[in-house]
């Protein structure tokens, strides 16, 4: 069992840093010069990488939600 994230990405400060894409490229990308995950599920296994990117965010655009147990 593991825990699933979901990606939220605050469209009013994601200004294209891109360090999120360059950190965890395996959750991230950027198109356009914005982050357009938001809403979508981490890939299981890649929880920790997504965190690191989101961390690396300098606007504090991303967070994590905790969406439950998953088998
Ligand atoms: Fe946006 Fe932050 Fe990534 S500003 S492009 S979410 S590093």
């Amino acid at each position: 069992m593991t825990t699933r994230l979901r990606i939220r990405v605050a469209a009013d400060l994601c200004c294209g840093h891109h360090r999120c894409m360059e950190l965890a490229p395996d959750v991230y990308e950027v198109v356009g010069g914005f982050n357009p995950m938001d809403g979508c599920l981490v890939p299981a296994g890649a929880e920790e990488s997504a965190r690191y990117g989101a961390d690396a965010c300098p606007e504090g655009a991303i967070t994590l939600d905790e969406e439950g147990e998953v088998e």
